[in-house]
């Protein structure tokens, strides 16, 4: 059993880390760069890959597995362990993880949404984009620029507590 639970928490985790830093770091500044020639692209990654759910489920999992291995780990949250250099670096870390996941799930999974509507919308019209259509597009990239950011910083620093978490002592 604990075996599962570890190699859900680490393969999902891996998965959902990555992807969200991939996507700040390469994939946003590159959609940027091209314009609205990226938008089929984002559409299809978005509303037919189904990116979104992969990422919430994957999250899901992963903070559930972990709070599980804590608390088995902190033979069911001791004090004394989870005071401990390990224990905080492991808490410290499945929060990052979980304000991550809450960030995602309340600010960039409806803005995500609100830019696919808005887009799959002109494109099934096949006209060009009204003036105010332009300006909350841009809006809503630029909300999604940050949130992206912020949400990769998180994870990025909960895999870095997990990676160090163990050798604290
Ligand atoms: C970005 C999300 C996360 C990633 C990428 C991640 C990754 C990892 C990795 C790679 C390990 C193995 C470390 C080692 O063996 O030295 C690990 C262990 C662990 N993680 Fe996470 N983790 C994440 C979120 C969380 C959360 C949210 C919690 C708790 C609520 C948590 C609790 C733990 C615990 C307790 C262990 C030790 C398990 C054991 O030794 O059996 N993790 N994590």
């Amino acid at each position: 059993m604990l075996l599962v639970l570890r190699v859900l928490h680490i393969v999902l985790g891996t998965f959902w880390a990555g992807t969200i830093i991939f996507m700040a770091a390469f994939l946003a500044p590159s959609a940027r760069a091209v314009g609205p020639a990226a938008g089929p692209m984002m559409g299809q990654l978005m509303q037919g890959r189904k990116l979104t759910p992969w990422l919430i489920a994957s999250g899901c999992v992963t903070v559930l597995a972990g709070a599980m291995l804590l608390w088995h780990a902190s033979g069911g949250f001791q004090p004394e362990w989870m005071g401990s250099p390990m224990g905080i670096g492991y808490s410290t870390g499945g929060l990052l993880a979980i304000l991550g996941l809450l960030l995602g799930v309340t600010q960039n999974a409806p803005t995500a949404q609100k830019i696919a509507a808005l887009t799959a919308r002109r494109t099934a019209a096949a006209t060009p984009p009204t003036p105010e259509e332009v300006a909350e597009l841009q809006r809503l990239n630029a909300k999604m620029g940050l949130l992206g950011k912020l949400g990769a910083g998180l994870l990025a620093g909960a895999t870095f507590l997990m990676a160090i978490a163990r050798y604290l002592g």
